[in-house]
């Protein structure tokens, strides 16, 4: 895979782009039925950004993370990584680039339940081809990140909802990817659960420079992230820095868009 920097000017300087999409389209056949889940979206995500996608449920936050991680193919449109077109890659690239440039993280942590915790984050070690004394060290150490290196034993059924997510986000670190795609991440977690994730969502964003690509309900991320992206009916009806959106009182300004 071969690898260019891209850089955006804006305002504030110029800004080197991990992610770009052009005129992304999404149809889905049922049937006689097409639902036209992403309609033309367009948008770039800077390196070491830490981007929010709000919408509706059932706007397209799912689907364009699914085209953006490389996990389904547009019908219409490209996602560039690294400027590098997905479409383009061998099934072998695909792979390595789901394994190694993006973590993934989901609402429903996604943990094999016979497995202990660091089992659990060096299964994508495994497939990198980690040996396993390095894949259990590197283990240890991010379970250590999250604050469960003391449960590495234990399994998903012994931990909590917050527990397990911390799992998912150590495994999803496994192989020092250069984004998390993190789709409603506490979306089954209480309100200070949640935001004990979303602080070390942070912490991954500022002290490893990882980019958070993060699709929520929870209006509080909003504190902590550099960009919102409100989608509906899949378009992007909105795209702005944190502060240019204003926060009021019940409410955030862009609440409209929900
Ligand atoms: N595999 C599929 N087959 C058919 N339709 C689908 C499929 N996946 C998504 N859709 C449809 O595409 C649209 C967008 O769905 P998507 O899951 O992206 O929404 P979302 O914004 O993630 O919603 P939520 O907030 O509920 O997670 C919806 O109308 C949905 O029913
Ligand atoms: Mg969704």
């Amino acid at each position: 895979m071969s690898e260019t920097t891209a850089t955006t000017s804006t305002a504030g300087g110029t800004k080197p782009v991990i992610i770009r999409t052009i005129g992304l389209q999404k149809h889905y056949q049922m049937g006689q039925v097409t639902t036209q889940a992403l309609r033309g979206v367009s948008v770039e995500i800077y390196r070491g950004e830490f981007i929010c996608i709000m919408g509706p449920s059932g706007s397209g936050k799912s689907t364009f993370f699914n085209m953006v991680g490389g996990l389904d193919s547009p019908t219409h449109g490209r996602v560039f990584i690294d400027e590098v077109d997905v479409a383009q890659l061998s099934a072998v690239e695909l792979a390595f680039l789901r394994c190694r440039k993006i973590g993934y993280i989901f609402q429903q942590y996604n943990l094999v339940q016979y497995m202990t915790a660091l089992e659990n984050v060096t299964v994508p070690m495994a497939f990198a081809g980690v040996e396993s004394d390095e894949a259990r060290e590197r283990g240890l150490a991010l379970l250590d990140l999250v604050g469960l290196k003391e449960r590495w034993f234990h399994k998903p059924i012994e931990m909590s909802g917050g527990q397990q997510q911390r799992v998912a986000i150590a495994r999803s670190m496994a192989n020092n990817p250069q984004v998390l795609l993190c789709d409603e991440p506490t979306g089954n977690l209480d309100l200070k659960t949640g935001a004990e994730i979303h602080a070390l969502l942070k912490r991954l964003n500022t002290e490893r420079n990882v980019t958070i690509i993060c699709a929520t309900h929870d209006h509080r991320l909003l504190n902590i992230c550099d960009r919102m992206m409100w989608i509906r009916d899949g378009q992007v009806q909105r795209l702005a820095r944190r502060d240019e959106v204003t926060v009021e009182t019940g409410g955030i300004g862009g609440d409209e868009h929900e």
